[in-house]
């Protein structure tokens, strides 16, 4: 698998977004999860005598719990640090941060909502680093979500997913995957919250097909699969949060909305929800709902990361 996924650039074996890889190397990650779900390596343990440090300077539920349960599976050890456990919350410097960890752990996960300290610690590690979530990107969730996916729907390429809400850090990441996977992503978004040009130019002139529109029926019409995220993002301030809800409150994934989409078309959110905002209860707890199975592939696909990265 690793030679499939080498980046060209070499050096650490890092997983920052998914732009930086191939559709097939992707994929390889997507058949190696799908591996770890169906034989859970029992005895074996392929990463014993490692350790992934995770680095949160924002909450986390399932990012948290699924490295730290895939890690200790595979037969490596953890170290979990928050911002203000560690001197980089009293302006000790990333770059000096990157290499005392480079010392003592083999890999380093970080969540932020300052992309270009993701970048900052890429660029000075000598150990692999995993992008668990910035203010721009969060490719964990979609190497998840397009597995999920694939469970119930068959393969994704040539098939249409709407996305409904605002065009943020999750979203962009799904821009990606369209690029790499070769399916149709439709975004509505209120005016104001579009993703960014810059990205939806990059993944066109990649192929992919992006349609973006302020209509969530237009967008959900005839699609396999809606997908909806938070209006109040976490790198969002919570004053926005009143002009968010009136600007997206059109925009409700409900059981009007879903009649919209294919037959047989199926609900993801990549968690935590908010029912009764951006998405009805009768939705998110109905049985279009994927979302259980989103979070627990959240797991299986990161085992696959580690694998590749540490591996
Ligand atoms: N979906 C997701 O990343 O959830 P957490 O914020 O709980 O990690
Ligand atoms: N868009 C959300 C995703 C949370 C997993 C946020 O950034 O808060």
């Amino acid at each position: 698998m690793s030679a499939v996924l080498e980046l060209p650039r070499g050096g650490p074996k890092h997983f920052l977004d998914l732009k930086d890889f191939s559709g097939p190397a992707l994929r390889s990650l997507l058949d190696a999860a799908a591996t770890f779900k169906r034989h859970c390596p029992g005895g074996k343990k392929p990463l014993a005598g490692k350790t992934l440090a995770l680095l949160f300077e924002k909450p986390s539920t399932r990012t948290r719990v699924s490295f730290e349960v895939a890690m200790r599976e595979l037969g490596g050890d953890v170290i979990v640090l928050s911002q203000r456990d560690m001197q980089l919350g009293r302006g000790e410097t990333i770059a000096d941060t990157a290499q005392v960890l480079s010392r003592y752990v083999d890999a380093i996960m970080l969540r932020t909502d300052h992309a270009a300290k993701l970048q900052e610690l890429a660029k000075h590690a000598s150990v692999p680093i995993i992008n668990g979530l910035t203010e721009l990107s969060h490719p964990c969730q979609i190497m998840a979500d397009i597995m999920t996916f694939e469970e119930h729907r068959g393969p994704v390429a040539g098939q249409t997913i709407a996305w409904v809400g605002d065009g943020n850090n999750v979203a962009a990441s799904f821009i990606e995957a369209a690029a790499r996977f070769k399916f149709t992503l439709r975004l509505a978004c209120p005016a104001g919250y579009a993703p960014r040009e810059d990205l939806v130019a990059w993944a066109r002139a990649e192929g992919a097909n992006i349609t973006l529109t302020t209509d969530p029926a237009a967008a959900v019409t005839g699609a396999a699969c809606v997908v909806t995220d938070t209006w109040l993002s976490m790198a969002n301030s919570e004053s926005e949060a009143a002009t968010r809800a009136a600007a997206f409150a059109p925009y409700q994934v409900d059981t009007a909305l879903m009649a919209h989409a294919a037959p047989g078309a199926v609900f993801m959110h990549c968690l935590p929800a908010h029912r009764g905002e951006e998405v009805s209860a009768d939705v998110i707890d109905g049985p279009a709902s994927i979302v259980f199975d989103e979070a627990e592939n959240r797991l299986h696909v990161q085992k696959a990361i580690l694998a590749w990265s540490l591996g």
